[in-house]
């Protein structure tokens, strides 16, 4: 599918928006509660301390034209609300690299990459009590951006863990079944990593920053940051 039918599905997704808030089209299932796009764990708790989160941003569009960045800033504002400490790794923009798969590190050693991820975003992993992974739907999966920080998780997969997650994704579409490969690739690797998850936020239809700000979705976000505890 390309951006021309994005934008063609959009025609329908803004008069969906019009008539009953972002995310619901004539193509979705009616009966699907809105709390499949949104959810957050209960008794997930900190025992009162502050949280040390990672946030990973991973659109190349910019701060004000994105909606995934969008609703991770919404999603910081909450959490710097409730006291928690907040690091943010653009990964669009910073200097990364593929893992090639050399097996250099063993699965628990330095990468052959002194990249951004090696030298700033791995030692605030490591140190993280929650990982917040934020992605654009790109062909119903992560974008390649976050692709490439996820994969080089490889390097310290062990140590990496048995932390808190949470995911935030934004797409054009709306239909029930947009985000489903992405929530079950994110729900596989919280399995695999032994992670926590903490909160979801599926916010379909909404491909345009007009669209997300109109949502439901930053609310969400919000309230997931501000009620961690
Ligand atoms: C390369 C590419 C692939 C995309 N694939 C999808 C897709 O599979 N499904 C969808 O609903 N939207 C898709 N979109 C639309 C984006 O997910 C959507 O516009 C999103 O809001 C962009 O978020 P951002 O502004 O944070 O980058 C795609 C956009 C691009 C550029």
């Amino acid at each position: 599918m390309d951006r021309r039918s994005f934008v063609k599905l959009v025609g329908f997704g803004s008069i969906a928006l019009y008539l009953s808030g972002c995310g619901l089209t004539a193509s979705e299932n009616k009966n699907a509660p809105t709390a499949e796009k949104i959810s957050a764990a209960q008794g997930v708790t900190s025992e009162g301390k502050s949280l040390k989160i990672v946030v990973i941003n991973s659109s190349p569009h910019s701060e004000e034209q994105s909606t995934s960045r969008y609703l991770a800033q919404k999603f910081v504002d909450g959490a710097k609300s409730a006291g928690h400490e907040i690091f943010v790794f653009d990964a669009a923009n910073e200097k990364t690299n593929p893992c090639r798969g050399c097996d250099r590190c063993g699965m628990d050693g330095d990468c052959i990459f002194n990249d951004a991820i090696a030298e700033k975003l791995m030692p605030q992993m490591l140190d993280a009590d929650l990982l917040v992974l934020v992605t654009p739907l790109y062909y119903y999966g992560m974008s390649a951006q976050l692709k490439i920080v996820v994969d080089r998780f490889y390097s310290r997969t062990t140590r990496l863990n048995n932390k808190k997650s949470m995911m935030i994704a934004t797409a054009w579409n709306s239909a029930d079944w947009t985000m489903e490969a992405l929530k079950t690739h994110y729900e596989t690797l919280v399995r695999y990593m032994n992670w926590t998850d903490v909160g979801q936020v599926w916010a379909v239809g909404c491909g345009t920053r007009a669209m997300v700000e109109r949502s439901e979705f930053g609310d969400a976000a919000y309230k997931i940051g501000a009620t961690l505890k």
